[in-house]
């Protein structure tokens, strides 16, 4: 750590069971007129037309875009910029995944400052401008992109997954209704369960962690660990969808402020290529990664395995960083996570752009947070470690 630490948080976070009711009261502080950014599957559970109504209540008047049909690409980004131009909207309410929500960071920024969201990649450009309010209502456990500054937004021509982050790209106020999460099917509650652990560990193991970080990702860790299979076996228990929405805002505020590592940078370049969704393609990768980074973190991975395995005081450091890897690899199969061969990737297509995805994930800045930071050579070994894994504790890489 250096001298000191920066925390940044969304300035109102509104938690719990019901949440979402006061979305009118949180938007009439703050405009008119909102746009909801969100998808067609969330219009036809019937969830942005109560928005609206709840919005309506409290008469603020709302226009919609549900043109969201993939992870976020820059097309996304003006096509629904346009609409909120247009129908003169002064607040965004994102409703919906980590697509939804990246997208509506990425416009509440261009409404006040312009130009191009690649821009401000690698903060070549900075936003100054206060951006627009912007309410975020994740309906996934998760991303946790409702409390961070980072909005990943695909580049059509190039296709890469940019990562952006800056601070003006933190929503103003995150509303956690673990009930808006509910009717996610199972593959949602696999993926998105495991990109929140993803979080909660990369920021425990990166090397910019700090002690406000390590108190939420230990949290978070400890939450997700001990709910994930219920969210995932038995939707419908409310109390393990409550415990995972909990577990997902507190990584995300973990990772936001310290960092993601080399899962997340190996990640991006598979769904930018490959479209395998950011969940997924982060499960493919988290144990390998972990057994890869192990020598260089072997006591924070401990701690993991001891979250894992409870009852079990005696275990060594090296015994419990085990344990953590294999609950992991465990963990996958029990949720049907598929290697990238199973994806469906054909083996020559991989062959062709492996190069540009071990370029790109090093270009991203992930990477060097890792506790261990690999080579050009050894990240394209581990791309093809993981093109084949089989998740069992046999499977060993180095
Ligand atoms: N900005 C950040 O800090 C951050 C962090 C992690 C991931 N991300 C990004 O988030 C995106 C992924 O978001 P995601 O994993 O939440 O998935 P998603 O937003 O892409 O949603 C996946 C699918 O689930 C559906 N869905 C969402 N909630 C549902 C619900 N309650 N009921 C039924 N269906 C539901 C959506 O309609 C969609 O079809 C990626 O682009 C990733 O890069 C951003
Ligand atoms: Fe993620």
């Amino acid at each position: 750590m250096e001298n000191f630490a920066v925390f940044r948080t969304p300035k109102t976070i509104l938690y719990g069971r019901n949440a979402f009711e006061n979305v009118g009261t949180e938007a009439s502080q703050r405009g008119k007129k909102a746009l909801i950014v969100s998808d067609k599957i969330m219009d036809s559970l019937g969830i942005v037309s109560k928005c609206r109504n709840l919005l309506e209540e409290q008469g603020v008047q709302s226009a919609v875009y549900l043109g969201i049909a993939s992870e976020p690409t820059d097309q996304y980004v003006s096509e629904s910029l346009e609409i909120l131009q247009k129908e003169q909207c002064d607040i965004v309410i994102s409703l919906g995944g980590g697509s939804c929500i990246d997208t509506a960071k990425a416009i509440a920024v261009l409404a006040t400052n312009g130009g191009y969201i690649g821009d401000y990649m690698r903060e070549r450009k900075i936003a100054s401008n206060p951006p627009v309010p912007h309410i975020s209502i994740p309906t996934t456990a998760g991303t946790g992109s409702e409390a961070t500054d980072a909005t990943i937004i695909t580049n059509t021509s190039s296709d890469v997954k940019m990562m952006i982050k800056q601070p003006a790209f933190m929503p103003e106020v995150a509303i956690v209704d673990p009930l808006l999460t509910i009717s996610a099917p199972k593959n949602v509650t696999a993926a998105t369960g495991i990109d929140a652990l993803s979080h909660a560990i990369e920021a425990y193991l990166s090397r910019k962690s700090h002690p406000m970080t390590d108190t939420l990702a230990v949290s978070a860790m400890k939450l997700i660990v001990e709910n994930i299979l219920t969210a995932y076996t038995n939707g419908e228990n409310e109390d393990a969808r409550e415990a995972m929405a909990l577990g997902s805002l507190q990584a995300g505020m973990a990772f936001s402020n310290s960092s993601v590592c080399l899962v997340h940078g190996m990640s991006r370049p598979i769904g930018a290529i490959f479209h395998v969704p950011h969940g997924i393609s982060n499960a493919m990768l988290l144990p390998a990664v972990l057994e890869f980074s192990k020598e260089a973190c072997v006591e924070r991975l401990a701690d993991l395995g001891r979250i894992f395995d409870l009852n079990n005081e005696s275990l060594s450091s090296k015994e419990a960083a085990n344990i953590a890897v294999n609950s992991i690899k465990d963990l996958c199969v029990k949720m049907n996570i598929p290697n990238l061969k199973g994806w469906g990737i054909d083996q020559s297509t991989f062959e062709t752009v492996v190069d540009k995805m071990s370029v790109d994930a090093v270009e991203s800045g992930s990477p060097a947070n890792n506790p261990r930071i690999p080579t050009h050579d050894e990240l394209v070994k581990l791309y093809h470690v993981c093109y084949n894994y089989q998740f069992s504790v046999e499977e060993t890489v180095n």
